[in-house]
C-alpha cells in the first residue's frame, strides 16, 4: 500500500544531500536502468528534482518477497515506481547515499518494445519529435531545471532592484516594433471571408469587415510588450515585464523562434549609458546565477554538450563588456570585408557572421554596439544631434550573437510622431503612446533580452528548438 501525502514526498536531491542515517524513506520516480548481478539488484531511479538518480539496492540473500520479484519482473527503462528502504551509506564510487530497498511498486510500466527512450544517447532531432517524453532525458531534463531557474533568477535581479513586475498584454491593437511580422487574432470565419470577401473585393469593397471581429478592429499577438511597459515605467519608474511574445518572421534559423519568451525591463529617468551599464550589471548576474545556483546540471553542458562552458561563461561574468558605435564597429568590419558573404557598409544592418565577428575575432567578450543609423531601427529609439543615428545598443556575445536589443527612447512629441509618420505607420494607433510625451515625458530607457537565447548562450545546446519546451517555428506546431 502507497500512501502519497503530496508536499510531504521528500524529492530525490533532499535524500541525496541527506545524512545516510539508515532510517526507513519513501521515494517515487522513474527508471533509468535495471542491472542484476547474480544476488544483487540495483536500480536507479530519476524524479527529475535534480540531475543525479538515487540508486535502490535489493540483496537476495537477504530474501526478496515474492511481491519485489513480482515487480522486478514488470519493471525496465521508463516505468514509474515508488519504493521504501533504509537509506544508507553507498560502497559504490559517485554517489553518497543509496536506499537498502525493502518494499518496491510499480506504478506504471513501460514496456520495452514500444517505449521511445530506450538508449542513452537519442540524437537530438529525434527527441525533438516525442518532445512530450524528452524532458525525461539527461540533456531535457538539465535544460528544463535551467530555464526554471533562469527564470527565478531574472525575477530576483529586478525584485531586488525596485523594479515592479507588470504583465503586458498578449494581444494587441499595436505593432510595437513597427515591422509588420504579427499572427492575426480574430474570430471571424476565414473560409466565408475567403468566399464573400473575394465577391466584395471584386465589386471594389473592402473584404473584410473587422467591426464584426472579435475586439471590433484588427488585432494580433504582441511582438513585445515595451510600448506598454513604458506606459508603466512613466508612472512606476523602474518596471519590467517578462513573458511570451510572437513573430510571424519567415525565419528557419537554430537563433529564431514563432514563440519566445522576452524580459523586457524599462527605466524612467534613464540615457542610453546607464541602460548599457544595466545590461551588463543583468547578464552578469544571470551568468553568476548559473554558475553557482545550478552547478551540477552546469557540469552535465560542460561535459557532454559544450566542453569550456563553464570557462566561457566565468570569463563574461568577470570581462568589461566592449562598448563601441555602429560606426566605429563598421570600420572594423570593412577592414575584413573580404572574408564576409554579405560586405558589410554604413547603413547595413548587422549580419549575423558580421555580429560574431566582432564579438569573437575583434573583441573576444560580450560587446555593445550602439548609435545605429535610424533606418535599420524602430520607430521609437531617440534620435541623435546628428540627425541620422539613434541611441540603439544591441549586445553581441561570442558563439551566439544578439542576445539583447534595446534604447533609450524618443520622448519627444514631435520627433517620435514624425518617425512614426516617416515608418509608414498609422499615427492613430500610437495615440495612447504619444500621450506619455504629451503629459509628463520623461527620458527613459529599456531593452529586451530573448530568453531562449540567453538559454542557448548558458547552456550551450546549439539549436533554439531544444532550450523551449515545445518549439514554434514556421511549419512547427507540432503538440
Ligand atoms: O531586438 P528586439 O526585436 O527588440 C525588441 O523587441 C524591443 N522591443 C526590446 C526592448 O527594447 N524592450 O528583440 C529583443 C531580443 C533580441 O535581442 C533577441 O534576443 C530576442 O529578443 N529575439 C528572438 N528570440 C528568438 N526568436 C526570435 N524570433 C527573436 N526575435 C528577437
Ligand atoms: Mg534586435
Amino acid at each position: 500500500m502507497i500512501f502519497f501525502a503530496t508536499m510531504k514526498t521528500t524529492l530525490i536531491k533532499e535524500l541525496l544531500v541527506s545524512n545516510p542515517d539508515g532510517r526507513e524513506v519513501t521515494i517515487y520516480g522513474w527508471v533509468r536502468t535495471k542491472r542484476e548481478t547474480k544476488n544483487l539488484v540495483f536500480i536507479q531511479v530519476n524524479d527529475g528534482s535534480c540531475f543525479a538518480s538515487i540508486q535502490i539496492t535489493l540483496d537476495r540473500d537477504k530474501g526478496l518477497s515474492p511481491a519485489i520479484e513480482e515487480a522486478l519482473k514488470r519493471i525496465s527503462t521508463g516505468a514509474s515506481v515508488a519504493a521504501t528502504g533504509q537509506i544508507i551509506p553507498s560502497p559504490a564510487s559517485g554517489q553518497a547515499v543509496e536506499i537498502s530497498g525493502k518494499t518496491l511498486t510499480v506504478l506504471g510500466e513501460a514496456p520495452v518494445d514500444t517505449y521511445p527512450l530506450q538508449k542513452k544517447n537519442h540524437s537530438l532531432e529525434f527527441l525533438r519529435e516525442i518532445a512530450h517524453l524528452r524532458a525525461r532525458t539527461n540533456t531535457f531534463g538539465a535544460v528544463a531545471r535551467m530555464r526554471s531557474q533562469m527564470a527565478y533568477a531574472i525575477h530576483v535581479f529586478f525584485q531586488e532592484r525596485g523594479f515592479n513586475y507588470v504583465h503586458t498584454p498578449l494581444i494587441t491593437a499595436s505593432d510595437a516594433e513597427g515591422a509588420g511580422e504579427m499572427f492575426q487574432v480574430t474570430t471571424l470565419d476565414l473560409e466565408r471571408i475567403a468566399k464573400d470577401g473575394a465577391e466584395k473585393i471584386a465589386k471594389g469593397e473592402n473584404g473584410v469587415d473587422y467591426a464584426r471581429d472579435f475586439f471590433g478592429k484588427r488585432a494580433s499577438l504582441t511582438v513585445s510588450g515595451q510600448l506598454e511597459a513604458e506606459t508603466y515605467a512613466t508612472a512606476l519608474s523602474r518596471v519590467y515585464t517578462f513573458g511570451p511574445t510572437f513573430r510571424a518572421e519567415n525565419s528557419n534559423t537554430t537563433r529564431h523562434l514563432a514563440e519566445f519568451w522576452m524580459v523586457e525591463p524599462e527605466v524612467a529617468f534613464n540615457d542610453l549609458d546607464a541602460n548599457m551599464d544595466l545590461e551588463e550589471e543583468f547578464v552578469k548576474f544571470l551568468m553568476n546565477w548559473a554558475l553557482t545556483k545550478c552547478a551540477e546540471d552546469m557540469k552535465f553542458f560542460d561535459e557532454r554538450i559544450q566542453p569550456g562552458l563553464i570557462k566561457t561563461l566565468t570569463a563574461v561574468a568577470n570581462a568589461d563588456f566592449a562598448r563601441v558605435s555602429y560606426t566605429d564597429a563598421m570600420k572594423e568590419l570593412e577592414k575584413n570585408a573580404e572574408n564576409f558573404e554579405f560586405k558589410p557598409f554604413w547603413g547595413c544592418d548587422l549580419q549575423s557572421e558580421h555580429e560574431r565577428y566582432l564579438s569573437e575575432k575583434v573583441y573576444n567578450r560580450p560587446v555593445m554596439v550602439y548609435n545605429y543609423p535610424k533606418d535599420i531601427k524602430a520607430f521609437y529609439m531617440k534620435m541623435n544631434d546628428d540627425g541620422k543615428t539613434v541611441r540603439a545598443v544591441d549586445l553581441l556575445v561570442p558563439g551566439l550573437g544578439e542576445l539583447i536589443g534595446g534604447s533609450e527612447r524618443e520622448e519627444n512629441l514631435d520627433r517620435l510622431q514624425k518617425r512614426i509618420e516617416e515608418m509608414g505607420l498609422n499615427v492613430d494607433d500610437y495615440w495612447w503612446y504619444l500621450d506619455l510625451r504629451r503629459f509628463g515625458t520623461v527620458p527613459h530607457s529599456g531593452f529586451g533580452l530573448g530568453f531562449e537565447r540567453l538559454l542557448l548562450y548558458i547552456t550551450g545546446m546549439g539549436n533554439i528548438r531544444d532550450v523551449i519546451p515545445y518549439p514554434r517555428a514556421p511549419k512547427l506546431a507540432d503538440f
